[in-house]
């Protein structure tokens, strides 16, 4: 897996308390041993994440992460173990030098595409640079861009001619099928050709800062398409990254909050009055998936859409979107249909920044959004205003935030707070019976058998040399492995620790997710002697059984009387064997 050693890795892992960690990623509450917190890693909506300090473990009884501090940063921070090392080294004061490369296996599976964005991005910004850039350069400036900026954020040219950069990556060696692929270039009638020409390249970023795609925009006359960007790709997913995100994501975790745009100069324009901790949806749908990223990036977020109606319905949907996974974020609204750009050059800094700094919340926006174009003197629109108010209430789990919207309500429609109230209960009841509950699957007692007896494994070493002692073969496939690799760790090492283990299993994909699965049973933290010997003997049971019916099953294809009364013999001893 890796240059260091294990003894290191652990010792680094053993020096950063995991309690610290994930409460400086999210808000932890401490309930008798453990904390828990609001689950990153799934739309949870609820504190279903629990985190051991003694263990030093994380669990989420609700999706099934579970892991050590390393997992946690990586999976949080969308960042490879190495990175992660290196991180917690430094926090403790470890020395530690390490190559450090993110995302191996994606990443050497697709060079030739990383390759040639690179390329790609030099290329167009070296262009922008020579005298044909001038125009495009002019354009940028009328719009306040300046030369510091446009480097800061890569912006290049591709140029009038269209073949420009297929030359160049054909001369570099690169396959018609590699070309094609990055989307980047397209074969028509006149052979290969740059899809892009005559355009404002932005370069598209990753969660881990490599470039994946560009966004071109038209800068001299008028086209249907003003923004045109690279077709989705192994490696593209627009609907999975957020512009400005590795630049953005520290800043944001500093300040504890992150802004979210519509777009690429709304997010360049923030950046060039100080504010950096800010990323774009690059347009107005908002996928799970980046809500997730969002989730993940600052504990408060602020929604700063186009003050268009379009911007509105945007605001709305987002907002959904994060209410769904469990964040109540905060809305800034801008006047006069203006986008964040448009508004930061007519009012300057300090404008914008009283703006951000006195947000309202979801409800106020959601009712001023609902009364959009309603007459709310007259009953019919009255109606349906108030009952789709209730609605948006009913997503919101902040009580006081419902309360206080509650009494909005009731001044508004002069209605009474409590037939408000009343309406709220009676949809969610009509919501609970329509949501069928999940049919329960029932587990045989030799699974939940070898699922017990692995959890108190993991719990205690007395477990585990009971098991080395007692169990040759577990009935199930997934299980078996399982075991044998805590059997192994604890015979390599003589001691077992969880979290460690888990380090050394992270990359078998498979055992670790049994793991997970096994740690979200949250039993019981006591066991007893006479629990383990059940399980014992119910897994014994199980193997006893089907040895019986093997040997069962070969006296039948025996005609030999002596072969079956020594077969018979055999079954007898076995019987004797699991009863005594
Ligand atoms: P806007 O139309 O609001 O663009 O789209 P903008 O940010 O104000 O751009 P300028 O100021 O005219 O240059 C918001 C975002 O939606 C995406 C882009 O990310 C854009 O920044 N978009 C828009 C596209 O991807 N394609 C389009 O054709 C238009
Ligand atoms: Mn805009």
């Amino acid at each position: 897996m890796s240059m260091v050693s294990q003894e290191l890795i652990n010792e680094i892992r053993s020096s950063v308390d995991i309690v610290d960690i994930v409460s400086s990623y999210i808000p932890l509450i401490q309930k008798g041993k453990n904390y828990f917190g609001v689950c990153p890693f799934h739309d949870d909506n609820n504190p279903s994440m629990s985190v051991s300090k003694e263990k030093q473990i994380f669990t989420c009884f609700s999706c099934g992460a579970s892991g050590n501090v390393f997992k946690f940063i990586m999976d949080y921070e969308n960042i490879s173990f190495m990175e992660t090392l290196k991180k917690c080294a430094d926090t403790s004061g470890i020395p530690l030098s390490v190559n450090i490369k993110s995302n191996q296996d994606t990443f050497l599976k697709n060079k030739e595409l990383y390759d040639i964005y690179d390329i790609a991005s030099k290329f167009y910004q070296n262009n922008i640079n020579t005298a044909n850039g001038r125009l495009a350069k002019e354009y940028l400036y009328n719009r306040k861009i300046d030369d510091s900026v446009i480097k800061e954020f890569g912006i290049g040219l591709a140029l009038k001619n269209r073949d420009l950069l297929t030359k160049l990556l054909l001369n570099k060696k690169y396959t018609q099928k590699d070309l094609i692929k990055s989307g980047l270039v397209v074969e028509n009638n006149y052979g290969l050709n740059d899809i892009y020409y005559d355009r404002i390249m932005f370069p598209i970023e990753d969660l881990t800062g490599k470039i994946v795609g560009f966004s071109g925009r038209v800068y001299n006359g008028e086209t249907n398409y003003k923004y045109i960007n690279t077709k989705e790709t192994d490696i593209f997913k627009k609907g999975e990254f957020l512009y400005n995100y590795s630049k953005a994501k520290a800043s944001a975790r500093q300040k504890g909050y992150v802004i979210v745009m519509e777009g690429f100069m709304d997010v360049i324009r923030a950046y060039t009055i100080g504010i950096d901790n800010v990323i774009a949806t690059m347009g107005t749908a908002v996928t799970k998936n980046q809500a997730m990223t969002i989730k993940k990036m600052a504990k408060e977020i602020i929604l700063c859409f186009d003050g268009d109606e379009a911007g509105a319905k945007a605001t709305s949907a987002c907002a959904d979107e994060l209410v769904k996974i469990g964040v109540t974020p905060k809305i800034v609204r801008l006047e006069d249909g203006m986008d964040p750009d448009d508004y930061i050059k007519k009012f300057g800094k300090d404008k914008f920044l009283s703006k951000i700094d006195n947000p309202i919340s979801i409800m106020d926006f959601k009712l001023s959004y609902l009364k959009n174009g309603k007459d709310i003197s007259d009953s019919e629109d009255l109606a349906s205003y108030v009952n789709s108010a209730i609605k948006e209430l009913e997503k919101i789990d902040d009580e006081v935030l419902r309360e206080i919207s509650f009494k909005k309500i009731s001044l508004e429609s002069n209605l009474d707070i409590d037939f408000l109230k009343e309406r709220l209960t009676s949809n969610k009841k009509e919501e609970e019976t329509k949501t069928q509950t999940k049919p329960f699957i029932k587990k045989d007692k030799y699974e939940k058998a070898q699922e017990n007896l692995i959890y108190y494994m993991l719990q205690s070493k007395e477990v585990i040399k009971l098991y080395n002692k007692k169990i040759t073969y577990m009935p199930n496939d997934k299980y078996r492995f399982l075991a044998r690799e805590i059997s192994l760790y604890y015979k390599e090492n003589q001691k077992f620790n969880l979290a460690d283990f888990m380090t050394a299993i992270s990359n078998q994909t498979e055992i670790y997710n049994t793991l997970s699965y096994i740690l979200s049973l949250n039993l019981n933290e006591f066991y007893s002697d006479v629990e383990i010997d059940d399980y014992i003997n119910v897994i014994r049971e199980y193997n006893v059984n089907y040895q019986v019916n093997r040997l069962k099953d070969k006296m039948k294809k025996t005609s030999d009387p002596l072969e079956q009364a020594k077969i018979a013999e055999e079954i007898k001893k076995l019987k004797i064997d699991i009863n005594g």
